[in-house]
């Protein structure tokens, strides 16, 4: 809880809703009041710490919605503790995460939380919340379920791909959405039809075809396409809603319009590294496409502008991160000879807010857009909404006040994610974070880390706010 009385004065204040030059008062790590700027009301502000935010737009701190922090895979763990993960989070604007507890199999959902919880415990520069992978659905888990939704772990991902790791069968699927529909939970679906990949897979490594550019080759985007559909229709079956994961190919995104045009409760994110990157990365020489490796994969650049379109006409509602680091040293090389053994997944959690900014910067999006993509939708579908996502009386006071006319160039020198290498080195952006409040708290100021590991909180959330 902040003591002080803050007052965040004469920025842009943008929130998916409205745009307004407006003072934010803060106290108690909540925002008070808004005023315009130069009201009377705004001028009676006057025993308070006042940060000044002319020229800057004033947006709601960044719910990131999809993370993986220190998380098992493929015999290593993804590079970011919840410590150095969470601290990068804040240097790029985002105050929320929601990140992964996992089931393992033949353990209970409740022991796969608990070494969650304890692992984050203490070590967060932000606020964060747990969705639960289940990887073994039986009687006992679906009872788990019921109490997870309760205690505010209200999602729930499972796997179509990795056999013999994360992988539920289409029976097993059903019966967890069955068990959604009645307690309110959201179940998350990574949408690619494993089993086939897993036959592909085999069939390229033995023509030695092993380049990480065959990740990408055997990981087709019919197959994320027919999963989704699956998905879709199981979820309809249940009478369930559902929230497909990192959508990357624009024949997934066809089957969301789809369905939404039908009228149900379907809804899809897609991550920067769809939006700004694509099989040209995977295809570097020297190994260097295993940076790149991740699942859904990359996919050729045509997809992009679906993925766009998608984001502007809603029937993709979140931009995640999916962060899943891997130092290429040591980690992405577990898969040189092999593509298959290259651990999924791509650094991202400071670069979101920055990268979505550049995406108003060119056109793609609105500037309102943007914070609703980011910040109020992740947070209305995580069931964390108005206490995230916006700045509203009662709200918490996580706010960003951004420079707009700022410029960076992204690198490993210089990002703060504990890994070796960037996805956007060398790319150049528009727009950078100032400072960043968390619960009132200054976390950067000035482009400072004034955090401390054990200042985020644990978020219990809420069901989702898009279940009717
Ligand atoms: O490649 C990825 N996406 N790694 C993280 C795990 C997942 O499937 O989200
Ligand atoms: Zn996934
Ligand atoms: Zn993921």
């Amino acid at each position: 809880m902040s003591a002080v009385r803050t007052v965040v004065r004469g920025g842009l204040v943008v929130t998916a809703a409205d745009e307004m030059h407006a003072d934010v008062l803060v106290e108690d790590g909540r925002v008070v009041a808004l005023a315009a700027t130069g009201s009377d009301t705004a001028a009676s502000w006057t025993d308070a710490r006042v940060m000044d935010a002319h020229q800057k737009y004033v947006i709601p701190g960044g719910v990131d919605g999809h993370t993986h922090m220190e998380m098992p895979f493929g015999g290593t763990y993804s590079a970011d503790t919840f410590e150095t993960g969470t601290r990068a989070a804040a240097w790029g604007g985002t105050t929320t995460i929601v990140d992964f507890a996992i089931q393992s199999v033949g353990g209970s959902l409740r022991e796969g939380l608990d070494t969650w919880y304890a692992k984050a415990d203490g070590k967060c520069a932000v606020d964060y919340g747990f969705h639960m992978i289940v990887s073994d659905v039986n009687e006992d888990t679906l009872k788990e379920m019921d109490l997870l939704v309760s205690e505010g772990v209200t999602s729930f991902k499972q796997f179509m791909a990795y056999p013999g790791v994360f992988y539920s069968d289409d029976g097993q699927i059903l019966r967890a959405m069955q068990r959604a529909a009645d307690n309110g939970g959201l179940i998350m679906m990574h949408a690619e039809n494993g089993i086939a990949i897993d036959v592909l897979v085999e069939q390229a490594l033995a023509r030695g075809e092993t380049d990480p550019r065959f990740h990408g080759e055997v990981r087709k985007a019919l197959l994320e396409a027919e999963a989704t559909h699956r998905a879709i229709r199981l979820a309809q079956v249940a009478g369930a809603p559902l929230y497909v994961v990192h959508v990357s190919a624009r024949e997934a995104v066809a089957e969301l319009a789809r369905a939404r045009d039908e009228g149900l409760p379907v809804f899809g994110e897609t991550c920067p590294q769809y939006l700004f990157l694509s099989t040209d990365n995977l295809a570097e020489p020297d190994f260097e496409g295993a940076k790149y490796v991740c699942s859904t994969p990359l996919r050729p650049k045509e997809h992009q502008a679906a993925l766009w379109r998608g984001l502007r006409t809603n029937d993709l509602q979140v931009v995640s991160t999916d962060h899943c680091p891997f130092c290429f040293s040591g980690q992405k090389e577990l898969g040189r000879g092999d593509f298959s053994k290259i651990p999924n997944g791509m650094p991202g959690v400071e670069h979101r807010m920055d990268l979505l900014h550049q995406a108003v910067v060119d056109g793609h999006i609105s500037r309102r857009r943007w914070i609703e993509i980011a910040c109020a939708t992740p947070a209305r579908m995580f069931g964390l909404y108005p206490k995230k996502g916006t700045i509203a009386p009662g709200a918490d006071a996580d706010i960003v006040i951004y420079d707009p006319h700022a410029e960076q160039t992204l690198s490993a020198t210089t990002h703060h994610m504990n890994v070796d290498y960037s996805a956007y080195e060398g790319k150049r952006l528009t727009g950078r974070v100032e400072t960043v409040l968390s619960r009132g708290e200054p976390v950067i100021t000035e482009r400072e880390f004034t955090g401390r590991a054990g200042h985020g909180t644990y978020t219990p959330r809420g069901t989702s706010q898009y279940l009717n």
